[in-house]
């Protein structure tokens, strides 16, 4: 199993792809059981970092099942997820139908969306300077090339558009990050054999992640391709972590 989403080659999203269809039935469950619920915790903090307010134009890129999509349109963001894996849409377009049907008429910022779009993150099918928010949870250590997404999030958004990325960390202390390696190679890939009957999709995590450069890598790069007050988060001692830019006004441009 080791390296078998990295060996270097076209096959490579085509096997990310096969493995979150295989998942989708299950994703939100496991989600839930490896964090221990502490996934809702971060992506509110995603939220709130992006700052969605009513009319503005927001993107979720590898959006999956939909969460922060649909958390930002409860903001009343005009929202659009993207994903390349037709199953994972189908999970996030029911649970958006679920959730109109839950709120009452004049509150339904639904109505305005998300609109959940098939499409690869790497060649995003939208046009330069149409977002004031692109985010992405936990899909930039899967692409092929985290740094194409990374700059084809800020192509598309508008000059002072806010980019959030969401995605497991490194963290900076040895044991810690021992204990947390450990976690993620033996504790979820157990979660995945009994609850997907495949071990492997989530033992793939850890095997992404080695290829990452999580949240110091993400920060560098921000700064190198110009975005403005770039943070790095992080969370539970740098187990999880957030990075946010803002794509520079041409006025702004040094
Ligand atoms: C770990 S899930 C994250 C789902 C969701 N954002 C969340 O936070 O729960 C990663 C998602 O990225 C999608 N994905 C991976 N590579 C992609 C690509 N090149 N283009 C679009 N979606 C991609 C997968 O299909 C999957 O739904």
């Amino acid at each position: 199993m080791a390296n078998a989403f990295f060996d270097p080659g076209d096959q490579r999203a085509a096997k990310v792809r096969d493995l979150f269809s295989r998942i989708a039935p299950r994703y939100d469950l496991i989600n839930d059981l490896q964090s221990f619920g502490l996934h809702r915790y971060w992506k509110r903090r995603v939220i709130q970092l992006a700052c969605p307010h009513p009319g503005q134009r927001a993107l979720d890129l590898c959006c999956g099942t939909g969460d922060l999509a649909l958390g930002l349109v409860q903001h009343g963001a005009q929202v659009a997820g993207l994903d390349f894996s037709e199953r994972m849409l189908a999970m996030a377009r029911r649970r958006k139908s679920g959730s109109r049907s839950r709120e009452p008429e004049q509150t339904q910022h639904a109505s305005l969306g998300p609109r959940f779009v098939c499409g690869d993150a790497q060649r995003i099918p939208f046009s330069d300077n149409s977002f004031d928010i692109v985010t992405v949870g936990y899909g930039l250590r899967n692409l092929a090339s985290w740094e194409t997404g990374l700059r084809e999030m800020q192509r598309v958004a508008k000059p002072g558009g806010r980019l959030v990325v969401l995605d497991f960390g490194k963290p900076d202390n040895a044991i810690w990050r021992g204990l947390y390696f450990g976690y993620l190679k033996l504790f979820v890939p157990c979660l995945g054999r009994i609850f997907c009957g495949n071990a492997g999709a989530y033992a793939y995590i850890l095997e992404s992640l080695k290829h990452y450069p999580a949240q110091q890598g993400v920060g560098a790069k921000m700064r190198e391709l110009g975005l403005a007050n770039v943070r790095v988060i992080s969370l539970l001692g740098g187990v999880m972590s957030i990075n946010y830019g803002e794509k520079r006004s041409k006025a702004g441009m040094g």
